[in-house]
């Protein structure tokens, strides 16, 4: 059996399980789920597919260090110990990210300074040369995880975080994470054959995941990462997982997948994120009041994260909105599964229909809830939900 190395890839808290299944299936064994990540080991062939076709990760981490620490001079030790320049040249660029859990050390920016230290000076002895620091775009990234006793070191596989999918998006503010509405689009247990809506897709993250998904596109078709850059590289080895994912592709076909929005900038900027992945033949997109919206099926998913409010006239702005988007949903989407993604505890109460699922998930730092109403045709009365 091949050497297994050890790996950690980052997700959204609340998607651990999903994605240790995700990665089973791309080739990981051992796949644990650990908070707001999930431990595994793999070959170099399943670490490669994880970096192209993982929809759920973040990043992959590749570890490198890992030991008992009690002071930062440990943790220089552990990294100066490390043979970095096997993987990279000093001609490269270079960015320490440092996290701690229950860490005893009093100051993490002093950890990172002790590390980036620790793989200079090993540079500077073997190589003669130093890399630099950038902390904007570095060719390298090594993060390090602390806990109350334990360090471990990784370098970082992907580069840029792995949610920037192989096209370029138009700018949203705070634009839904392509791996949370990943994430969601399992959770609703939506089929790619099963017609699709998001009546408020704003930037349309839900339908280009959607739509990648159905048509077998990795999400990592097309941009590069980190492990591309990297001494060990194996070209022939990452060509054919490519290659592999590429013939995997389904034939490009029309969609029933649904994007609707109210506003009709959203439309436009959905429009463009689209045909940026050019996904925009197969996939329709309108400008659309979700209120007088009607099913375009008899039974289907509809997945969205409807607006919320910050300001106290927003906020008024939701409370009239909820009741009549659940008298909406009674009156137009009986057969569907609706699954609502909302950090605002407002909603199940004002909604006026009973969840039928609310799983717990992290939109970053914020703490969300998916919530899932099944509408049954026929079932037009009101029912309260607190
Ligand atoms: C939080 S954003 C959705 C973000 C989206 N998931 C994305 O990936 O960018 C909420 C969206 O709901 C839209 N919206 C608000 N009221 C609406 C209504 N009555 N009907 C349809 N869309 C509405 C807004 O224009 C906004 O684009």
């Amino acid at each position: 059996m091949a050497w297994l190395e050890r790996f950690f890839a980052p997700c959204p808290r609340g998607l651990e399980a999903l994605l240790c299944e995700e990665l089973a299936a791309l080739g990981a064994q051992a796949a644990k789920a650990d908070r707001g990540g999930v431990q595994f080991r793999a070959d170099w062939r399943a670490a490669y597919r994880a970096n192209l076709e993982s929809r759920l990760a973040t990043r992959v981490l590749w570890l490198v260090g890992n030991a008992p620490y009690r002071s930062e001079d440990d943790i220089y030790r552990l990294t100066a110990g490390v043979a970095w320049e096997k993987w990279f040249g000093p001609g490269q660029t270079i960015r320490v990210s440092v996290t701690g859990r229950r860490s005893p050390v009093r100051s993490l920016e002093f950890v990172t300074l002790r590390i980036k230290d620790a793989v200079c000076d090993r540079f500077r002895a073997r190589c003669g040369k130093r890399p630099s620091v950038d902390t904007a775009a570095p060719d390298m990234r090594i993060h390090a995880f602390l806990n109350e006793r334990h360090v471990q070191l990784y370098l970082d596989l992907s580069g840029e975080s792995l949610v920037r999918r192989g096209f370029k998006r138009a700018n949203v503010q705070a634009p839904l994470k392509e791996n949370l509405a990943a994430g969601i689009l399992r959770l609703s247990a939506w089929q790619p054959d099963e017609p699709l809506v998001d009546p408020m897709c704003g930037s349309g993250t839900f339908l280009l995941e959607a739509a990648m998904m159905a048509l077998r596109i990795a999400p990592g078709m097309g941009r590069n990462f980190a492990l591309e850059n990297m001494r060990h590289f194996d070209a022939p080895l990452w060509q054919e997982v490519v290659a592999n994912a590429k013939a995997a592709e389904l034939p490009r076909r029309a969609l029933p997948i649904y994007g609707f929005d109210i506003s009709a900038q959203e439309v436009r900027r959905t429009q463009v994120n689209l045909r940026a992945a050019q996904l925009h033949e197969w996939v329709a997109v309108q400008e659309h009041d979700v209120l007088t919206l009607v099913a375009p099926a008899s039974a289907g998913v509809m997945v969205a994260n409807p607006p919320y409010g910050v300001r106290l006239g927003e906020m008024d702005a939701l409370a009239a909105f909820y009741p009549r988007l659940g008298d909406a949903l009674k009156a137009n989407w009986a057969g569907w599964r609706c699954c609502f993604l909302s950090a605002d505890t407002n909603l199940p109460k004002l909604i006026r229909l009973k969840a039928s699922g609310r799983t717990p998930l992290y939109n970053g730092a914020l703490e969300c809830r998916l919530y899932e109403y099944r509408m049954v045709a026929g079932s037009n009365q009101r029912r309260t939900q607190t």
